[in-house]
């Protein structure tokens, strides 16, 4: 396979202000100097995969703008191809994002290029999907296209979605998944509403809907993953958050480029855990990602 991971998603410029305390409606408060970092959930995944060492291309949309062309070129700095991503027709995809003083972020995205990325960029993109290992898959994309890139793949490509920000998700396209990829919040969104059950019975209760398999993250408490074969809980690595931003899209990325490897689903989300907390230890989202080399040591080795 030319490709161990394909990733098709968005990619956004990421507007952070550090704050104190978030505003609340029709309030004004004062935060940090603004950074801009790449971001996006999909340019996220494409580069903790080629960071940790896989082959990885992007397809996606960026404007013809200043934001656009900085994406690519961290895109490009990490060793992302990136010969499927297409440019113009809308401004670049934007999340304006707002960090408190425990690493914790609430985010707006606009959309923008994102949105325009069509059933169409991916049939265009077909060989290169056909050649991935794994194809790996966000939902800050119009649905149809994801569900068109689930057609379109290969058999013998594993197919991999994280379903955030959650929407509800078509049968072909829950059952193509191996696996589902969710948050906790996401994974009660998808069960419909709080239970008193633990994450290994949501996971349970998940897998029930028709994806292959599926993997709950935890935050700092790790994350749980389960098959027909069983449920594995992996626990979290202590470490002090400075921005969580992208720690979610780190997991997922380590998870592909280990998937692509071969590991086992639970070998894979135990290394992801791992670069999940290294993310969380630094600022902005791709800027963060570790890494072969950075990944803090398994516990016991
Ligand atoms: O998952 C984190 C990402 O969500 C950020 O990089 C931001 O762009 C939003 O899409
Ligand atoms: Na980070």
């Amino acid at each position: 396979r030319r490709y161990d991971v394909v990733v098709v998603g968005s990619a956004n410029a990421d507007l952070v202000v550090g704050v104190e305390r978030r505003p609340a409606a029709g309030e004004t408060v004062l935060g940090s100097d603004l950074a801009v970092h790449p971001g996006g959930k999909g340019g996220n995944q494409a580069v903790a995969a080629a960071r940790l060492g896989s082959t990885v291309a992007l397809v996606g949309r960026v404007g013809d703008d200043a934001h656009g062309r900085f994406l690519l070129d961290a895109q490009r700095a990490a060793g992302v191809d990136t010969r499927a991503v297409r440019v113009g027709g809308a401004p670049t995809g934007v999340a304006l994002i707002v960090v408190g003083p425990r690493g914790d972020n609430s985010i707006v995205v606009s959309p923008g290029a994102n949105a325009l990325l069509s059933a169409q960029d991916v049939r265009a993109s077909r060989d290169l999907l056909s050649a991935a290992r794994v194809v790996s898959l966000q939902l800050e994309i119009p649905l149809e296209t994801v569900a068109e890139a689930v057609a379109v793949v290969a058999p013998g490509t594993r197919v991999m979605l994280n379903a955030s920000p959650s929407a509800p998700l078509p049968a072909p396209v829950l059952a193509a998944c191996d696996p589902l990829v969710l948050n906790e919040h996401e994974a009660l969104e998808m069960l419909g509403g709080a239970t008193e059950d633990t994450p290994e019975a949501w996971c349970t209760a998940l897998l029930e809907r028709g994806p292959r398999s599926v993997v709950v993250t935890l935050g700092a408490r790790g994350a749980v993953a389960a098959d027909p074969s069983g449920v594995v809980r992996v626990p979290g690595i202590p470490v002090v958050a400075v921005d969580t931003t992208g720690a979610g899209d780190a997991f997922t990325g380590a998870l592909a480029s280990r998937l692509a490897r071969g590991d086992t689903l639970a070998q894979a989300v135990g290394f992801a855990v791992r670069v999940g907390a290294a993310a969380v230890t630094r600022a902005g989202a791709q800027d963060s990602f570790p890494t072969a080399e950075q990944v803090p040591a398994a516990e016991g080795s």
